[in-house]
């Protein structure tokens, strides 16, 4: 049995998306008429081998590469996880270079490789997320084995120069790996085979394929290490069955992502612009966080002074409004988010922010209910804040008095909501 869906207004389309309808139509019949497995001799097993074909030729075309140079792998984190492990096997030596406002694959594993004995240096971000390039030239040493940097972050949507980055790391003979989860369908990403790039991180539920399906692109001639080692799928370089449903479904995924990309960057960067441009106007003690120029189009990551993001978060639930703090893997935590503190705004600051993330599925009418509700749900909460008596002068303060007083704060609006 399971629970009727209620309806919603879905603005979190960075933690997931939905499964577009032509990608769940591509995927049935690897559900139930054709479960041959790939790697089985007959025909039965070939034809379905002809669709991963197809599916990996389409996933390469969305970055302008050979379909020789795509690996299917079980999601983004594993890809993270994988390029990170065969740089440094193939590479041999043992120094990291990443930044401080990564994905939780990147950084939970390179805490486990410092553990294990290996060099991390982690690059601060400027006050508007973005990353300096010299910073990561000056970063790299003889003993580097690898470079990794994501793309575009998934909590503010800031974009880094990774092509520029890529190729400052090729001629220093170092390997270079950029996370680009949250990209593909957003931005252009059709001259990857060109750069030097060396492997490229994607992940299928991020751009309307299902979940547990992602992609490592290996640029030819770069080696490469199998991570998930068994048997001889994907040339030897992942083992394991293949997810054919989900490969092909990531396959038609990919196509759309090219159809749709000219939407993404008019109409919904032009939602998103609206989104934010109206709360600008409305309320007060509002910023946007991440440079708004270097941005995914669909990103929008917003401090509400003077209240906690989770009462927000309860209030926006209520109506039916899914948005997010921080990413869907550290939601929970009561820790601001690493990205936003990176970024050097105050603990105060950093909890007040919420993150919405648009799709190709979002509707104008969807964003004027959004906008209808925001403004009177923050300046109610703010009515209620202890914090709101105070000037953001306050913001200096020390993290403990801050701390007790939020949780205070916490404290009432879940009263408040629960009443
Ligand atoms: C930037 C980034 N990298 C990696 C991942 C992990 O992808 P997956 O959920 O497929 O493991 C995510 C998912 O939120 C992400 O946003």
């Amino acid at each position: 049995m399971h629970a009727s869906r209620p309806e919603v207004v879905y603005l979190d389309n960075n933690a997931t998306t939905r499964v577009a309808p032509e990608v769940f139509e591509a995927m049935v019949p690897f559900l139930t008429e054709y479960y041959g497995n790939p790697s089985s001799a007959y025909s039965f097993g070939k034809l379905v081998e002809g669709h991963l074909i197809e599916a990996r030729t389409k996933v390469a075309a969305l970055l302008g590469c050979t379909p020789k140079e795509i690996i299917f792998t079980s999601c983004g984190t594993e890809s993270d996880n994988m390029a990170i492990w065969s740089a440094l096997q193939t590479s041999g030596k043992k120094h990291i270079v990443t930044t401080q406002v990564e994905h939780s694959a990147i950084m939970n594993q390179t805490d486990v490789l410092e553990r294990m004995g290996f060099g991390v240096t982690r690059l601060p971000v400027q006050a508007d997320g973005t990353l300096s390039v010299a910073d990561v030239e000056k970063a790299i040493r003889d003993d580097t084995g690898v470079v990794s940097i994501m793309w575009a972050n998934n909590e503010t949507g800031v974009l880094f120069p990774v092509e520029e980055i890529a190729s400052i790391c090729k001629k220093k003979g170092v390997l270079f790996h950029t996370d680009a989860v949250q990209t593909p369908g957003k931005i252009d990403l059709r001259h990857v085979a060109k750069s030097d790039i060396d492997f490229l991180s994607m992940s299928g539920h991020k751009l309307h394929a299902p979940k547990g399906v992602g992609v490592l692109y290996v640029k030819k001639r770069t080696k490469v290490v199998p991570y998930v080692i068994g048997g001889g799928q994907e040339r030897g370089k992942r083992g394991g069955t293949e997810n054919v449903a989900s490969i092909v479904g990531l396959g038609r995924a990919a196509e759309l992502a090219l159809e749709t990309l000219a939407d993404e960057q008019t109409r919904i960067r032009a939602l998103r612009d609206r989104f934010e441009e109206t709360l600008l106007k409305r309320l007060p003690n509002l910023y946007i966080n991440g440079n708004r120029e270097q941005r995914l189009p669909n990103t929008s990551n917003i401090a509400f002074d003077f209240v906690e993001a989770e009462a927000i978060l309860l209030k926006l639930d209520l109506s039916g409004i899914c948005a997010s703090s921080g990413s869907a893997c550290t939601t929970g935590s009561l820790d601001p988010s690493h990205v936003l503190s990176a970024m050097g705004l105050t603990p105060a600051r950093a909890r007040s922010c919420v993150r919405f993330s648009f799709s190709h599925y979002n509707t104008e009418a969807e964003i004027d209910h959004a906008l209808a509700i925001i403004p009177p749900m923050i300046e109610g909460l703010r009515a209620m804040s202890p914090l709101n008596a105070d000037h953001p002068d306050n913001f200096a303060y020390d993290v403990e008095a801050a701390r007790e007083k939020e949780e205070k704060l916490m404290a009432a609006t879940m009263a408040a909501i629960n009443e």
